[in-house]
């Protein structure tokens, strides 16, 4: 980037009529936001063009300096795009980057184009663009996150993983079961997505610097062009707002926590000691040191970037707390936040889905430890109460003992005779043996949202409706 350090210091050509000298090096330095907010040249550029359209159409300016205005910034576009542009720091933003090219192109037009709006109305619609494109890009990613987890749950809808609470062994599940836990999580994210978007769905450009306009504007007109629902309703508010980053940002920091969550599991059942998955080569890592290592990277650092996320959120909302209505330059600081944590979570949400539909499930791993850590208790406590009619309270009392004589023997509920159960409660038949073995707990779960397998498909099938 040129920084117009070599540029003579004069005032600047913008907003320089009262000023007799440019601006200190240092007050260029901090003022400037051309270094990140260049990102933001097409929505600028489209911004522009829908407005000197509008101009026109009111007659407020003429058809004849509208064309050459729009064939000037569509050069502008193009040359940014194929990287010719010159920007200079100097010229602060992106705003007035693009608008002293236009003049070097069409000459006095160029100053039209600025009738009737302010750089506050600008970047609001600049960035309000950006952030609505980017919630579209999300919506999308997320319902690719979405589909590979319903064809992992479909494949294991049967598989059987002991399911935890505390991380202690708590009552078998089945792994398609545990795979729609995360499609519900970021099925609420994607949710949240679309009715973002709805909410910002309004248009910024025609509040101008902050009380709107005497020139005779068609704000609807401009909404239209620029594929808004409609123009925002307040002109204070509109230059004042900055919700929608807000909301981009806490969205996405929940997200990051939902693939945080996902990522600590994946590293956790990917160690030896659980071993209820393999990564596979294209998302892992080797030790530089230990030739047996599989490194988790991706996972790790999917759970890594929730930091950034949710840091970007609490900055810009301690920028926002304070400030009075409407426009403060405070505001400037809200790009690099949300473009930072765009970036961090459209690939986390990449990496994550490449894990998902890559990873290989171990079945008999899982089923082994299904089994472990008398996870089919509360099913002898369940058939207690059904079959020999027990309070429940009882029945968990007798189920704690069974549980205690079992573990002093050391075998599995299901391995203990039957008179050694019925010494602990009489009414116990052989038919209790039916219920507890995992397959048997798994598939009695048949509550709506339960994870017998039967269930878990009734769950896939609406959510394929939904997808
Ligand atoms: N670069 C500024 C920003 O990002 C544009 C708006 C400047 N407006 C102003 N009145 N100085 O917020």
């Amino acid at each position: 980037m040129a920084d117009g350090s070599s540029e003579t210091k004069s005032s600047n050509q913008m907003w320089g009529g009262r000023f007799a000298s440019g601006p200190d090096a240092i007050m260029e330095e901090i003022n400037a936001s051309i270094g990140f907010d260049k990102k933001l040249y097409a929505q600028d550029i489209r911004g522009s063009i829908a407005h000197a359209t509008m101009l026109a159409h009111q007659g407020i300016i003429s058809a004849e300096d509208k064309d050459k205005i729009v064939h000037g910034l569509d050069t502008i576009l193009s040359e940014i795009d194929s990287g010719a542009f010159e920007f200079s720091r100097r010229l602060e933003d992106i705003h007035m980057n693009i608008e002293a090219r236009l003049a070097a192109l069409i000459g006095p037009a160029a100053g039209r184009l600025h009738t009737a709006r302010s750089r506050n109305d600008q970047v609001a619609l600049d960035f309000r663009l950006w952030v609505k494109e980017e919630l579209q890009k999300t919506e999308k990613a997320l319902t690719g996150l979405i589909a590979a987890f319903l064809d992992r749950a479909e494949e294991h809808a049967e598989t059987v993983m002991p399911g935890f609470t505390h991380l202690q062994t708590a009552q078998p599940v089945t792994f398609g079961h545990h795979c729609m836990a995360y499609v519900e999580m970021f099925g609420r994210d994607r949710a949240r997505v679309r009715h973002a978007i709805e909410h910002m769905d309004e248009s910024p450009i025609g509040a101008a610097a902050l009380a709107g306009t005497g020139f005779p504007i068609d704000r609807h007109m401009t909404a239209k062009a620029l594929g808004f629902r409609e123009p925002t309703r307040n002109s204070i508010d509109t230059v004042s707002d900055r919700d929608f980053a807000l909301e981009f940002l806490s969205i996405a920091a929940i997200a990051a926590t939902h693939l945080s969550r996902l990522a600590e599991e994946i590293v956790i059942w990917s160690t030896p000691q659980f071993g209820f998955i393999r990564l596979s080569d294209a998302f892992s890592t080797g030790s530089s040191i230990m030739p047996q290592k599989k490194n988790p990277d991706a996972a790790e650092l999917v759970r890594a970037k929730t930091g950034r996320v949710n840091g970007s959120l609490v900055a810009l909302l301690t920028v926002m707390k304070g400030l009075p209505l409407a426009y403060s330059k405070d505001m400037q600081e809200d790009k690099e936040q949300v473009f930072d944590a765009a970036e961090s979570l459209e690939l986390a949400i990449a990496a994550m889905t490449g894990m998902i539909r890559d990873v290989t499930i171990r079945a008999d791993r899982m089923k082994a430890a299904a089994g472990s850590g008398y996870s089919t208790a509360t099913d002898l406590a369940d058939w207690l109460v059904r079959e020999a009619g027990l309070p429940f309270r009882d029945a968990h009392h007798v189920t704690g003992r069974v549980v205690a004589l079992a573990e002093q023997k050391g075998c599995d509920l299901a391995e203990l005779p039957l008179a050694e159960l019925q010494a602990i409660n009489s009414a116990i038949t052989d038919k209790v043996y039916g219920v507890l073995t995992v397959e048997a707990s798994v598939a009695s779960r048949t509550s709506f949202g339960g994870t017998a397998p039967s269930e878990v498909r009734k769950q896939i099938a609406w959510w394929r409706a939904r997808n």
